[in-house]
Formats: structure tokens, sequence, C-alpha cells
């Protein structure tokens, strides 16, 4: 069920990306192709399964989920493309594919993911059917927040500055909570906003996303250790070589797995607080710290 799911969500979302893209006229042809390049060659679509798994849990209907899901995986797909940038994580293979600035070239991979970060905008901010324009500016703002300063962007400083540097545990949370933590928790605010659900399941969930967001970037920094090139289609190694703050490297790999079990069981027991079926996004919970990819 779980993996059907993620499947049916992967192929929604990449059929609305897919068509926002590739509308755009050819007056910049190698900036429209460095975007579908970053957008849209695979990826697992994690943040949009959580915008439609959690959406449809709350009755939102699928039209409204198809804007949110796109826009925020438009802002991930912008942010791996500049986290892989020289100045960045300096890394060469993403999605099995050569990154976007060495399929093309950094000033073009700079500007596919600006490009991408106004896209995400841009999509959300257009007249939703379905939603009224509160709503939507509330949408807005979370996106806003998650990918900015106080977000995504924040994380990525403190991930470059925590480089050849020991952390102290709060710190590296911090940091893992917002470079990857912020926008997982967006992308189920966003469908909570669409739903307008009452406080204390608005609560419940958040915590959740807060566990699993975590969660997911610890079993990321484990993945870098145990799998492969071929598994990750991206370079295995990768934190180790460039001198990373990570969980495994602070806890240990045993240290870290414990740590990604406990957020994920945190996370369950939150479900619990629920009166819906809740069971997709529980196996997805689970899911998170048993992929291979
Ligand atoms: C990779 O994200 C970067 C992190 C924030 C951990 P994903 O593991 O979601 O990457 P794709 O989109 O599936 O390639
Ligand atoms: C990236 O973290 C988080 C982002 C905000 C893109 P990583 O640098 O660990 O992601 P990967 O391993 O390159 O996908
Ligand atoms: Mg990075
Ligand atoms: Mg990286
Ligand atoms: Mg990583």
């Amino acid at each position: 069920m779980l993996t059907d799911a993620i499947k049916t969500y992967q192929q929604r979302v990449d059929q609305v990306l897919g068509q926002k893209l590739t509308h755009f006229d050819e007056t910049a042809p190698t900036l429209k192709a460095a975007m579908i390049h970053g957008a849209l060659l695979g990826g697992k679509r994690i943040r949009p399964f959580l915008v439609y798994s959690i959406g449809q849990m709350l009755n939102v209907p699928l039209t409204i989920l198809d804007n949110l899901a796109a826009a925020i995986e438009c802002i991930h797909a912008y942010s791996l493309i500049h986290d892989d940038l020289p100045a960045m994580d300096n890394d060469s293979l993403r999605r099995g594919q050569p990154t976007v600035h060495i399929a093309f070239d950094e000033a073009n991979a700079i500007l596919a993911g600006d490009a991408l970060q106004a896209l995400a905008f841009d999509i959300i901010s257009e007249p939703i059917d379905g939603l009224t324009p509160s709503q939507q500016l509330a949408i807005v703002k979370s996106l806003a927040k998650a990918s900015g300063y106080q977000g995504m962007c924040g994380g990525q400083a403190i991930d470059l500055s925590a480089t050849d540097k020991h952390i102290e545990l709060a710190k590296l949370t911090e940091l893992h909570n917002k470079k990857t933590g912020a926008l997982i928790c967006c992308a189920v605010e966003m469908a909570l906003i669409a739903a307008n659900v009452p406080d204390n399941e608005y609560q419940a969930l958040m915590v959740y996303a807060g566990k699993i967001g975590l969660a997911f970037q610890v079993q990321d920094d484990i993945l870098d250790i145990v799998a492969s090139t071929e598994e990750l289609g991206k370079p295995q190694g990768s934190d180790e070589q460039s001198n990373k703050s990570t969980f495994p490297k602070l806890l240990g790999l045993e240290g870290a797995k414990q740590t990604s079990q406990q957020l994920v069981d945190d996370a369950l027991s939150e479900l619990t607080k629920l009166p819906y079926n809740s069971q997709l996004i529980a196996d997805f919970a689970r899911y998170i710290i048993v992929r291979r990819i």
C-alpha cells in the first residue's frame, strides 16, 4: 500500500511539474533545460507524498494539493541544485545523473535554482480554486519561512560553518531540523492550512512532521556511509570526504540508528492522538528509516 501510494503520488506530481516546466517558452533554452534536469529527472518526491497523503487524509481535493506538492518540490529541487555546487558540497552525481552544474554549467545551475524557487511562489500565489486568499497567504508565508534564513538556507549555512569542526548534539539537531526538517514540516503544514484542521490535530501532525523530518536527515547521514553510490544515485562517502558534521560522526552508526528509531517511535505515538485512519502516514514514518535510497 505504501509503495503504491508513493508511486501514484510521485507520478502525479511529476505530471504537474512537467506541465509547468515544459510550458515555458524557449527564450532561455539552456536555463529551461537545466531546470527540467534538476526538477524532473528522478527523486523520491517524499515532500509531495506528505502533502498528498496528509491532505487526502483530511479530505482536501487533489487539485488543490497538486499546487502545494509541485511548489514544495520546486523548492527542494532548487535546494539540491545549489547544495551540489562547487561552493557547497561540490558533488557531481545526483539521482543517478550528472548534477546540474556538471550537465550544464555553474551559472545555469545557480539560475535554475533561483528560477525554481521563484516558480514555487508563482504556483502557490496564483488563485487556487477551493482555497481562500487568507489560506493561500498563510501557505506562501509557511513556504517562505521554511525556505529562507529561519529554515533551509539557515540550516545550509550552519552546515557549511560546521564543516571541519566538532559541534554539540544540540547544534547538529538544529542544523538538521533547519536544512531538512523545515521543508518536511512545511509540506505537512501547507496541507493542514488547506484543510483548516483544529488546533490539537495541527499540533499532533506538526510534531509528527518534526520528528520524521529529523529522522529523514539522520537516515540520509547513515546512508552516506552504509549504502552504495549505485543505490543512492549520489556519491557515497560525500560527508566523510568533506568532513561534515553528521549524526553517525557524532554518535557512531549505532547511536545514529537508535536516534532515528526513537524519532520514528515518537512520531508514531503522535498519530495515535488523531481521529483518522493514519495507517499510510504511519507506514511512511517507518519507511523513512529503512529506506536504502
Ligand atoms: C536529499 O533529499 C537531501 C536531503 C534533504 C536529505 P531526498 O532524499 O528527498 O532526495 P530526492 O528528492 O529523493 O532525490
Ligand atoms: C542537503 O543535505 C540538505 C539540503 C537542504 C539540500 P545533504 O547535503 O546531506 O544532502 P545530499 O546528501 O547531498 O542529498
Ligand atoms: Mg549539503
Ligand atoms: Mg549534499
Ligand atoms: Mg547527505
